[in-house]
């Protein structure tokens, strides 16, 4: 193989870090985090490593999915702060040389949003069409399409007796973007927003924009009123229309990174999506490891199928696109829990399944508390739950006749309030995230699990997340390196090598409780960094959860 010849991509080289602003740091002792309180942690942030934050929904919003729900795209949500918190953050971020995306909602607005309660007041409101109405039908909804949030994904409004989609909350109306209109309106906020300093953008739900024409029923599920509706609505035939338009529009005007929320693209359509020629997006979430979950406690990934997923993700974008690399965000358990093992081996499983993702070919995010190896929580009651998703199902599961027993341990699993209790910074009165009542629980395991104590201490999760930054910042091989994934026949060991212009770099995991044989025919490698004690000492052996990155001596 030939030289490998990068141009130097700022997006490509730096670690992204995700913030949830309701749950990361408040400031003013109100329960809710806030703007100033991001500002006071980036210093935090900077000493990590951290070139990028991700920041979720900080906009005017009733906050009835916690700021997915927008009723005004130019202001920000008053708990958060102001216009001029939010310049000051752009500004102390930026002198940090740390860059700042933003959410970006297009799907859905609140339903409070100024446009809803116009669209919502006669069916012949000049901005009726920029949501999504429809006629019920003998007496029903338009169609059977499930909500993701559970019941209907529909909702009847009383005015006019018709009804409007919501794919998400009921607060949550789908925006019509077959309305030129509605799609011009969004590319001129998403431009004052760039116009604004910030430096991209994650895209929310955008493989929903796009629904099914002729909003048709789907088969039948016994048992059933409403059926799993994502084939309808999720990467739908002629959706590149739109986001060739919208990127025409907005992105390729500015030097920013998008990084696209992309439910239900797979490796296959992914080029379209962010293939250089395309000139569209920069990144993908994509969604395909994200449910491979064993029950089996001794093994809790089903490693095989995860291993067939990342290497068809890499190996797609080995030579053009480029990959977003995460196992944690606000929608999804704690990894350290679903996939490792958070009693006996909880420190060294974090940094496993950390060394297992981070180093593969594509930008890391790490999710706010994923650095210290947060865990899920323990809620006592079903009362502790404040998702929305999880209230629409706790509702939906007691009329199927489910016990509020039954619906607790499920919702343990499951809900996305394991990944939304406040970040454990101390051992201080509510782990250091208010002065006041937090509006979620904080996870009881704090006065353990913190960034004060992990600080100190070496060998913490928090230093090999540190450590791995380093090294990633340290060798372009990490970064621009070709992806192999190695022990491909391997149930327990995740084993990958990257290669740049006569570099390697190798990374090895094992991520099940079991001690297993491990050979390499890889020569002249050095061990960088490892999560037992005692290095490699056992030379052909992983011991649970170990794992090693090597680098060649060149
Ligand atoms: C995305 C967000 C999620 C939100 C949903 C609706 O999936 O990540 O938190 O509830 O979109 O906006
Ligand atoms: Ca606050």
């Amino acid at each position: 193989m030939g030289e490998i010849k990068e141009k130097n991509i700022w997006w490509k080289e730096v670690v992204a870090y995700q913030i949830y602003p309701r749950s990361f740091q408040d400031s003013n002792g109100d329960g809710i985090g806030d703007i100033q309180g991001i500002i006071s942690r980036l210093d935090y942030l900077k000493d990590l490593g951290i070139g990028l934050i991700w920041i979720c929904p900080i906009y005017k919003s009733p906050q009835d999915d916690n700021g997915y729900d927008i009723s005004d795209y130019q202001n920000i949500h008053s708990e958060f702060g102001t216009l001029e918190d939010f310049d000051l953050l752009l500004r102390e971020a930026h002198r940090r040389g740390i860059r700042v995306i933003i959410d970006l909602v297009i799907n859905h607005t609140s339903d409070e949003h100024p446009w809803f309660l116009e669209s919502r007041k006669s069916k012949t409101n000049e901005k009726r069409d920029w949501y999504v109405w429809r006629e019920g039908k003998d007496g029903q909804e338009p169609n059977n399409w499930e909500s993701i949030f559970s019941g209907s994904a529909w909702e009847k409004d009383q005015l006019t007796d018709q009804y409007y989609l919501h794919l998400f909350s009921k607060k949550q109306p789908d925006l019509n973007w077959e309305n030129p209109k509605v799609r011009q309106e969004l590319y001129k906020m998403i431009c004052w927003w760039m116009d604004h300093g910030i430096d991209g953008f994650r895209i929310d739900a955008i493989s929903h924009i796009k629904k099914k024409e002729g909003f048709p029923d789907l088969p039948a599920v016994p048992g059933k009123t409403y059926v799993p509706s994502y084939s309808m609505h999720m990467n739908v035939d002629g959706i590149q229309k739109y986001i060739e338009e919208l990127c025409e529009n907005t992105f390729r005007k500015y030097d920013v990174v998008t990084v696209g929320e992309a439910n239900g693209v797979s490796s296959k359509d992914a080029l379209d999506w962010v293939g250089e020629n395309q000139k569209k997006f920069s990144m993908l979430f994509q969604f395909e490891h994200i449910g491979l979950w064993n029950k089996d406690p001794n093994q809790k990934i089903e490693l095989k199928k995860l291993k067939d997923v990342f290497e068809r993700w890499q190996s797609a974008m080995q030579n053009d696109g480029w990959n977003a690399l995460y196992i944690e965000n606000h929608d999804i358990v704690r990894a350290v829990s679903k996939w490792g093992n958070d009693s006996s081996f909880w420190s060294e499983s974090a940094k496993a399944l950390a060394a297992m993702y981070f180093l593969m070919k594509g930008t890391p995010f790490i999710y706010q508390g994923q650095e210290i190896g947060m865990t899920n929580v323990k809620f006592e009651s079903l009362s502790d739950f404040q998702d929305v998703s999880a209230k629409n199902w706790i509702r939906e599961q007691q009329k199927e006749g489910k016990t509020d027993q039954e619906i607790l341990n499920e919702l343990c699993f499951t809900s996305r309030d394991n990944a939304r209790t406040p970040m454990q910074w101390s051992s201080e009165k509510n782990a250091g995230f208010s002065s006041g009542v937090p509006w979620l629980l904080v996870n009881k395991n704090y006065p353990q699990i913190n960034v004060e104590n992990q600080w100190k201490n070496p060998d913490s999760v928090l230093n090999f997340y540190k450590n791995l930054i380093k090294l990633r910042s340290r060798n372009l091989g990490w970064v621009y390196g070709n992806f192999q994934l190695l022990n491909k026949d391997s149930a327990e060991i995740f084993a990958y090598s990257r290669r740049f212009n006569g570099w390697t770099g190798m990374v090895v995991c094992n991520l099940s409780t079991k001690k297993v044989q491990f050979s390499t025919t890889e020569t002249n490698l050095k061990l960088v960094l490892c999560n037992y004690r005692d290095g490699d000492k056992e030379q052909s052996f992983l011991r649970p959860y170990e794992a090693r990155i090597y680098e060649n001596c060149l």
